[in-house]
This record gives C-alpha cells, structure tokens and sequence, in this order.
C-alpha cells in the first residue's frame, strides 16, 4: 500500500484538492491525509458537493481521502451523519474514498502507529459570529415578508466545537496514553516557534497547549500539522531524552498569504513503515 501524501489545509478549495488527488498518484501514494481545514461543511450544499466531487476523483484516481477536523470543519455534523458507518479501522466513512478521523483516533498502517486529534481556535470567531448574527437578522426579515427559506445561521460559519476541551483531551488520553510514531492535528504544539505564526495569540494557547501534552504522553518521532498556512520543520523535545519533529504544511493557494508560497509547500510524502522510533531517540537537524 505504500506512501500516504499528508496535505495541509484545503478549506474546501475543489481545484487544489483535485490537484492533490494528481500528485498522490504522481507520487506513488495510495491514501492522502488531510491535517484539517479540510472542508467538511455538509449543512450547505456546496460543501456536500464538494464531498462528492473529492470522492469521484479518488475512487477514479485509486486514492483513498482520509481528513481530520479543524477549526473550520463542523466535526459535530461528521458525528451525527457517519458515527453508525465505520470502516475496519475505525474512520468514519462519509463517502466510500472520502473518510474522516475523530478526535483521539489510534490505527495501524505498513506497522506505523498512528494518532489524530483535531480541532484548534479560530482568531476570527468574532467575525464569524457576527457574520451568523446578520445572517439571522436577514433570514428573519425574510420571514416576515413569507418567505419559508430556512435560516443558515448559528453553527454555519463558526463551530463551538472547534477546539478540544481540557475534560475531552482528559478521557482520550485516559482511555489510551500508549506511544505512536506519527502525531497527526490541525493545531500546532506550543513549543514550535516558526518564523511566521499568524496563531501566537494568547487565545490560541490553551489548545496549543492541548497537542503539546499530547505530544509529551504519545511521544511520537513525527508530528504533522496545519492551521498555520505555513510550511515549517522543527525538532522539539517530548520528554525522556525524546525527540519530535514537527513539520508543518502550508494550506491551498487561496488561504496562503506569505511571501514565497509555493503549492509544494501543502504537501510531503510519508514513506511506511516509518522508522520514527530511531528519530525519536535521536535529535534529528
Ligand atoms: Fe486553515
Ligand atoms: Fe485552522
């Protein structure tokens, strides 16, 4: 089964997905792993289009789309529609290619052990809220002149649930503490400190916070991540001698402000099995 090409934010940008699904097969890659971001907006139609439309172009590519949650994916929805519809590994199956990885989620691929926790803080909430409020006040006026358009408002553009909870956080790593070799999230650990950090707001700490204490009980030789729409590697210390690298992706072109983005820099291919536990141990440059 080989590769899997992890891929930063997509924000459910259909032409650089579909552009994805290309380099997977360009790259040998027979699963694609989307660190967050990833469009999951199935209470509008577009967003279910774009379910569908990812989901074509993998089963015509032999590519299977696999995504956790990030601050902009309504991960509550995910749970409602696919909680009863589970492959043998446990990722809820929201299309047959298309397949998502709840918070805390644990497999096994090529013998490499895997962990995904989403979620994080969006810095533009009040925007959003604000945004769902006008949108109300618009739907209710509509009303008013016998409209019987239903209102796309609370829970449409900001989600509560976008970060973990300390009481979540708690359970997940209660119910399972054991070590993995490849971390995937949407947030960044707090200890990284990249050049460009649109995120280093004290708001965005205490889940920061959150992948840290997961980085230092899983431990893992590799962390990936996105949220930050920037593409950066570093090594930083989980505890006991152990080392983790954290490579971050950048997202699609649109949500990619920076100076010298290149599309390459929203993609990396693992090659399994991984042999992190000897990164892990060894401080790598
Ligand atoms: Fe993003
Ligand atoms: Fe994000």
């Amino acid at each position: 089964m080989g590769n899997v090409l992890i891929v930063g934010d997509f924000h459910g940008n259909t032409s650089h997905a579909l552009a994805m699904v290309q380099v997977a097969v360009r790259e040998n890659c027979a699963r694609m792993f989307a660190v967050g971001d990833f469009g999951a907006w199935e209470h509008m139609p577009s967003g279910r289009r774009y379910f569908d439309v990812v989901n074509r172009a993998a089963k015509k590519a032999g590519v299977t789309v696999y995504f956790l949650d990030g601050n902009h994916d309504k991960s509550s929805l995910l749970h409602e529609m696919y909680d009863e519809r589970r492959d043998e590994e446990g990722f809820l199956v929201c299309r047959k290619f298309v397949r998502y990885a709840p918070r805390g989620h644990r497999w096994m691929w090529e013998g490499t052990r895997f962990a995904a926790f989403g979620g994080a803080r969006s810095t533009d909430k009040g925007w959003r809220l604000a945004r769902e409020a006008r949108k109300e006040e618009q739907a209710a006026r509509r009303r008013g002149y016998g409209s019987s358009r239903r209102p796309m408002t609370a829970g449409t553009l900001w989600f509560p649930e976008e970060e973990m909870t300390d009481e979540e956080l708690d359970a997940l790593l209660i119910a399972d503490s054991s070590p993995v070799d490849v971390l995937l999230t949407h947030d960044k650990p707090r200890a990284t400190e990249p050049k460009f950090n649109r995120k280093d707001r004290p708001e965005c700490f205490p889940n920061q916070d959150r992948i840290q204490l997961v980085v230092q009980t899983l431990q893992p030789g590799l962390h990936f991540h996105g949220h930050l729409h920037y593409r950066y590697t570093e090594t930083i210390a989980c505890g006991d001698g152990r080392w983790t690298r954290v490579e971050g992706l950048g997202a699609d072109p649109e949500a990619s402000s920076h100076p010298g983005y290149r599309a390459e820099q929203s993609w990396t291919v693992l090659q399994l099995p991984c042999a992190t536990a000897e990164l892990a141990e060894s401080r790598a440059g």
